[in-house]
């Protein structure tokens, strides 16, 4: 192929995987609208439902269909060791730009993620993170990729914007007061391996050293962050988050709950599956996770607050609790989301309104939340 056509093919191709929305970058909302009526919005695809129940079980997922590369300079990686890994694999886009569905097509073909845990994780973070208009959201910094933003507050920071999912406390990153919340950090992730050695079995990260390590973190912040925030949506989060390693990173035929250090240095530092990973051998839902966040808190429990102040921190007793779940749902669909939007229209508030539908139905699926509508039924 000549040079020129390479050049052409390639416009092409980016012209198609980044839609006209691209063009709206500085228009007013207004001219939003009146794009929008012209061009439609993007289309928005319902949730994934679950695997078929005969490709659902232990499969060896770090195989030939989904070499590992390691992320190439325009491509974005965030916060989330899982999702990074991932796009490593290419099980998302390897961009790092991909649609809700499509990650939650990801993580249950990838990890085996439970299809309601999924669209519950999935599309809190989208309605935070992403794009309603154009459909796209980033897992790591925000990016021109998704498109043009709807009028602000609405942010579109992609994962790695500091006080949405992203917050405090993290395991292997620093707070955003001491530096980028989403890029891995050595010293932090030492630390996790030092509480594999002292709490976990076989110098395991297990379900103790996750609760031991989650405790630390947090008292870590109090004493040193005078502008920590550990609070709804962020405490469910960080409780999930410390579990998740216990049993999506640990490989299948095993499935004994202990993360070895070699594989947790391969997810966590070096974003990729250890050679020859099987994923877990039935999809893991909250029946699995909740029970393993329960024990965490009742080890330590905390009531939600916020540092006003190196080791000040004010307890907010009146915010849901971690164990609280249709609480945080409620926090998320009542004060989050209009926090960003707080009087969408047209296609704009359609594309929320469905959005919002879809995170009810994961919620609704184990817990019994009384269904809230932000922008009316
Ligand atoms: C399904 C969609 C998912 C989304 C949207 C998502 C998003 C995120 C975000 C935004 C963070 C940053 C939170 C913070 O530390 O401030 C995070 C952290 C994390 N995620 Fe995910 N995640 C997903 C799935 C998973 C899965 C399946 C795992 C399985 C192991 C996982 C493991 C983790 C861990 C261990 C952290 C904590 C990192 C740390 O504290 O240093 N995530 N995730």
């Amino acid at each position: 192929m000549k040079f020129s056509t390479i050049i052409l093919v390639t416009l092409v191709r980016l012209a198609v995987a980044i839609p006209t929305y691209d063009s709206l970058i500085g228009l007013s909302e207004r001219e939003i609208n009146e794009f929008v009526a012209r061009n439609g919005v993007a289309p928005i695809p319902n949730p994934p439902g679950p695997l078929p129940a005969h490709q659902d079980g232990l499969k060896l997922v770090n195989d030939p269909a989904h070499p590992f590369r390691t992320q190439q300079p325009n491509e974005l990686r965030g916060p989330c060791p899982a999702l990074n890994t991932l796009a490593n694999h290419g099980y998302l886009p390897r961009s790092g730009v991909a649609r809700p569905d499509q990650i939650v097509t990801a993580v249950m073909e990838g990890l085996n993620l439970g299809n309601d845990f999924a669209k519950f994780l999935v599309y809190q973070a989208f309605l935070m993170n992403g794009n309603p208009l154009t459909n796209l959201m980033s897992i790591g910094m925000k990016t021109p990729l998704t498109g043009q933003d709807p009028p602000k507050p609405a942010l579109v920071g992609g994962l790695s914007q500091h006080g949405t999912f992203e917050g405090d406390t993290s395991m292997s990153r620093v707070d955003a007061f001491f530096g980028d919340p989403a890029a891995f950090n050595q010293t932090r992730f030492n630390d996790l391996l030092a509480f594999a050695t002292k709490y976990g079995a076989n110098g395991s990260y297990d379900v103790n050293a996750a609760s031991e390590l989650r405790y630390e973190r947090l008292q870590d912040s109090i004493a040193t962050n005078p502008q920590l925030v550990f609070t709804s949506p962020r405490i469910l989060s960080a409780y999930s988050e410390a579990v998740f390693p216990t049993v999506y990173f640990v490989d299948g035929r095993l499935n004994n709950g202990q993360l070895s250090k070699d594989a947790a240095t391969s997810f966590f530092a070096n974003q990729r599956m250890p050679q020859d990973f099987h994923r877990q051998p039935t999809p893991v839902s909250f029946d699995v996770i909740e029970p393993l966040t329960g024990r965490l808190f009742k080890d330590h429990p905390f009531v939600p607050g916020v540092n006003q102040g190196v080791n000040n921190y004010v307890e907010m007793p009146n915010t849901p609790a971690v164990s609280d779940f249709c609480g945080i749902y409620e926090d998320i669909a009542l004060r989050v989301i209009p926090g960003q939007y707080p009087k969408p229209t047209g296609a704009l508030k359609d594309a929320i309104k469905k959005n919002l539908g879809f995170l009810y139905g994961a919620v609704s699926f184990q817990h019994n939340c009384t269904q809230v509508f932000p922008y009316g039924k």
